[in-house]
């Protein structure tokens, strides 16, 4: 793909050797806002929630997508999702809190924990959303909540460990023998038979392979594996499942030698053996559900810094700038790459070559490693691409840096959707002893 359409894909343009991000100048939000900022494009959300939608009604009209709050779980972006229609994916008691307070009604809420507690179980029983569960243990300890509750629900899932995983990094691969997730083969008969038991009575299953996958091969691999276990438990035990629902993990293009995901490939790929195992199966028309959070929220954001020190070392070039790894801590943590472009391109002849780098005090402050960029000038802005997924939501105030504001984009205008963090929040929560207030 020719490199402005590649940009264009993600809402990026340059008119007049200046950036745009969904139709605004960058640089007049910096300077309004301040730096580090993030900016959140509504139409990119819309856009790729349709594109999504669209792909899988092709081929199988009940499908519902969850997306997965872990990515992003900004108020807004929550409700202009809601808006859309779409279903969530929430991993802790406080996104299933924010999710209802954006307006989620709890049949659309999928609850999967891992190693929950009983805390956590009573919550979600209150709040009635569905509930995934990871282990068999957990199902009798569900049962005593109910009791304790006073609100026992018919429907139950269990997360399934396909043994095929996939993903950008290791720490994102989250099937396989030797991660914690979910319940293999040889174990998930008993987990059914026991929620059976346990008088539950409409069930659901689900996997969640990893994230960030381009390729269709993981994909591939897993889904054959799980249908056949769904198969050997509607087999067993009869059950006529309600929903099957085959997670996340859709990639984007992060590098610009990367394409989009082919969206139809990937639900053909997926639904066709969907739809002939339910066939095969003969179950009356269950949902299928996935569960992304990247496709949907990544390229939908870009993070704004402000250059401040150029340093030419006798072996490197360092940008440095005031966006460092507690406003963007992936690349740090998996070395994920994010592109990074100058907001202001007048001068394209002089080029340099360096390391993006932040203010936090490790040489792991590293945003962008051997980069060529267009020399920035003291004062100049950058833009950090593909955000919005995994950006905000794991972003600290480690050094004692308030955190960025959030600034939604939305038919011309700008909203400002978090403000920016202050010192007082730096505070909030702490209490000193009263024998050390002397
Ligand atoms: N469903 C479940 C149960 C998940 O645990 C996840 C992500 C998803 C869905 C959504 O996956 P996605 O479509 O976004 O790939 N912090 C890492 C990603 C960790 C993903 C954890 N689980 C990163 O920055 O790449």
């Amino acid at each position: 793909m020719d490199y402005s359409d590649w940009l264009k894909n993600k809402g990026l343009e340059y008119i007049d050797n200046q950036l745009y991000f969904g139709g605004m100048n960058t640089i007049d939000i910096a300077k309004r806002y301040c730096t580090p900022i993030y900016i959140i494009s509504e139409d990119i959300i819309r856009q790729r929630y349709k594109a999504l939608k669209e792909a899988l009604n092709k081929e199988y009209q009940n499908n519902s997508i969850h997306y997965a709050v872990k990515a992003n779980s900004n108020l807004a972006f929550l409700k202009v999702l809601e808006s859309e229609g779409a279903s969530l994916d929430c991993v802790s008691t406080g996104e299933i809190h924010l999710c209802i307070k954006a307006g989620f009604s709890p049949e659309r809420i999928i609850y999967t924990s891992n190693n929950i507690t009983n805390d956590e179980l009573r919550y979600a029983l209150q709040k009635k959303v569905i509930i995934n569960l990871d282990h068999t243990c957990q199902v009798q300890r569900l049962v005593n909540m109910a009791d304790e509750v006073g609100y026992k629900p018919e429907l139950l899932s269990f997360r399934i460990n396909p043994e095929f995983g996939g993903g950008h990094h290791d720490h994102c691969i989250t099937a396989g023998r030797h991660v914690k997730f979910g319940i293999l083969e040889e174990n998930i008969v008993d987990a059914y038979k026991t929620a059976i038991d346990n008088g539950f009575t409409r069930f659901g299953a689900h996997i969640h392979i990893g994230s960030g996958i381009l390729e269709m091969e993981p994909f591939v691999n897993a889904t054959e594996k799980y249908l056949s276990i769904v198969k050997k438990v509607r087999k067993e035990l009869n059950i006529d499942f309600e929903f099957i629902d085959f997670g996340g993990g859709l990639g984007i293009p992060y590098r610009p030698s990367e394409n989009p995901l082919d969206l139809s490939e990937y639900a053909l790929t997926v639904l066709s053996r969907f739809k002939s195992a339910v066939q095969e199966m003969g179950l009356s028309d269950p949902k299928f559900i996935i569960e992304p959070g990247r496709y949907l929220s990544a390229e939908a954001s870009v993070v704004l810094t402000e250059v401040n020190t150029i340093k030419k070392t006798r072996d490197k070039n360092f940008v440095g700038t005031n966006g460092g790894f507690q406003v963007l801590i992936r690349p740090t943590i998996y070395g994920s790459y994010h592109h990074i472009i100058n907001c202001n391109t007048s001068r394209k002849d002089k080029k340099i070559h360096a390391d993006i780098v932040g203010q936090i005090c490790e040489s792991g402050d590293i945003i962008g490693r051997d980069r060529d960029i267009i020399e920035p000038r003291e004062g100049e802005f950058l833009a950090i691409l593909d955000a919005g997924a995994y950006g905000f939501t794991m972003g600290s105030e480690y050094n004692s840096r308030p955190r960025p504001a959030e600034i939604l984009i939305s038919s011309g205008k700008t909203y400002v959707v978090r403000e920016a963090g202050s010192f007082e929040d730096l505070e909030r929560h702490q209490i000193i002893p009263d024998h050390l207030l002397k």
